[in-house]
Formats: structure tokens, sequence, C-alpha cells
């Protein structure tokens, strides 16, 4: 999730009461199984509690920065979510036949993920070719559709089980809007309110006790820190009941920045932000 100039782009959990995750993992492999939230996700809502045990037991993961295919011809803007995250968090929190929403779909990793694991895909974009190349790489075309995420509305989408995306991002001194593609103008304090806003229209399209999954970073470029995973996150949590986040670090060169970090926004990691919609 990368955007050009100042390259910007773009960005999990609730808790078990204690010794209800089955198995403790090492906290500093780079693979943690996901089987406890697999019994997570069925256990009934009234022994979710918002403890962090789930923060600490699946705090970190890495995996190495890369696409599974190039983007369209005449495409530069390399904005996408590395597919395997959104495979990892999709199988954790999705079964067979449950809907999966984005409301960034971008160039549709998540919708394309989705569909090769038999969840059913659903997405929204503001771009026209972007929303046209997404249609032209899922099984159900007729669910991505074109339009601003600021503008949702609920007949446009089925009741959601997930929804994993990434927003547009934006550094603290730019003064372009993201929401319009980083045309036309924006503060950053604007930018946050379009980004809660964006989030509670996601809540009219997804049913009760479904996961929210933001793939964000902060960012560092020629001395200035913009805490987007952090100010997102508190934005967020006036939406859905935060669940905590995991750190994703990034390996490899894959990363098609020349700023420094090698995940491109002045760091090597950046996070998964995990929500729920509380079913009361
Ligand atoms: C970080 S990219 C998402 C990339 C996506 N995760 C992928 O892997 O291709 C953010 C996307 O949000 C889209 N976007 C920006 N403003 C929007 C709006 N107002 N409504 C819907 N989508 C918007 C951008 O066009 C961009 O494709």
């Amino acid at each position: 999730m990368r955007h050009s100039r100042p390259v910007l782009s773009t960005p999990r959990r609730t808790s078990l009461g204690p010794g209800r995750v089955t198995s403790y993992q090492n906290p500093n492999s780079s693979e943690q199984p996901f089987s406890q939230f697999y019994e997570y996700r069925k256990l009934p809502q009234q022994l979710l509690c918002s403890s962090d045990n789930l923060v600490r037991t699946w705090r970190r993961i890495s995996l190495e920065y890369a696409h599974d295919d190039e983007l369209p011809s005449g495409h530069t803007d390399e904005v996408r979510t590395p597919n395997a995250l959104v495979e990892r968090f999709l199988k954790a929190y999705t079964e067979p036949g449950d809907k999966v929403i984005d409301v960034f779909a971008g160039y549709g990793t998540t919708l394309k993920v989705a569909d090769r694991l038999d969840r059913v895909p659903y997405g929204l974009e503001f771009e026209f070719d972007r929303a046209a190349h997404v249609r032209e790489e899922i099984s159900t075309p007729d669910h991505v559709r074109q339009g601003d995420v600021l503008e949702l509305d609920p007949s446009w989408f089925p009741a959601c089980d997930c929804c994993f995306t990434s927003p547009p991002f934006m550094e603290r001194t730019d003064d372009r809007n993201p929401f319009r593609n980083y045309s036309g103008e924006s503060t950053y304090e604007d930018y946050l309110d379009d980004v809660e806003t964006a989030f509670a229209r996601l809540d009219s399209v997804l049913a009760p006790g479904g996961h929210v999954v933001v793939d964000v970073a902060n960012m560092k470029y020629e001395g200035r820190v913009t805490p987007l995973a952090w100010d997102v996150a508190e934005r967020l949590s006036n939406v859905f009941r935060f669940d905590g986040e995991t750190v994703v670090t990034w390996e490899g060169d894959g990363s098609p920045d020349e700023r420094e970090g090698r995940f491109g926004y002045g760091y090597d990691h950046s996070y998964c932000l995990v929500f729920t919609k509380d079913s009361d």
C-alpha cells in the first residue's frame, strides 16, 4: 500500500480469558499459528473479554514483502497489500462461504485472496480503472462497485462477515486529499475525520460479531514522523471494539520505494489492527 509522492499509501484482537488460549507461542517466533483464533472465533460472545491475552500471544509475524502478480499494464503505483498477509488473516477470521469485503479495494488483493479461499468477495474502489481491473480478476465481477466509501449506502452490499482493508495513507504535513486520490486539498485532521466516517459507513454493512482488519503503517520521511497507525487505531476505536494489533515485519527487498526502511515508509514493519463489531 503505497502511493506516489512522498510515497504514501495506506494498514488485529480480542482476547480470551486466562487459560482460553490453547497453546502458548514463543513470542520470538515469526511463525505464530492461528489455531487459537479458530477456537476463539467459535466461542460464544459472552466468553470474550477485552484483555490483551491475544495481543501477547500473536503480537508479531514476519513475511516476505512480495505480490503474487504484476500490476496491470501502465500502472506503476504499488499500493497493494502483499497477498500472504491477507491470506493469514482471512484464514484466521473467516471460513469458506463467509462474505469478505474491502471498501478500499485497490487492485483487489483482498477480493482475489478471498475468492481463492472460497470466501465470497465484495469490494468498493474509487478509481474506475482499478475497479474494472478487479472485476476481471474474480469469479463474481458484479460484487465490485466503483464509488466513494464516504457515501457507502447499506443497500450496496449484503451483511459481510469480515473486512480486510488498507486505506489510502496521508502524511501529517501533506495537503492533498487521499480520499480523492491525492487531488484536492485536505488536512491531516480532516483526513482522520474521513477515515472515521469511512469505517462508520463500513459498519452499516458488517454483520454483528464481524471483524475488521486494517493494514496500516506509521511513516517517517525526511525527519518527520506520522503516527498514522496509532491515529487510525484511535479513530476506528470510536466505531468498533479495538482488539489489538499485530506487528508485521517485512523481509526481503520487494519494496519498490527508495525511502529509508525496507517497507518504504521509513520503517521495516507495519501493523494489522484488529477490530470487532459487537453483537449488541
Ligand atoms: C492502499 S490502497 C488499497 C490497496 C489494496 N489493499 C490492494 O492490495 O490493492 C487504497 C485504495 O483506496 C482507494 N480510495 C481512495 N479514496 C477512496 C474513496 N473515497 N472511496 C473508495 N476508495 C478509495 C484508492 O484509490 C486506493 O486504490
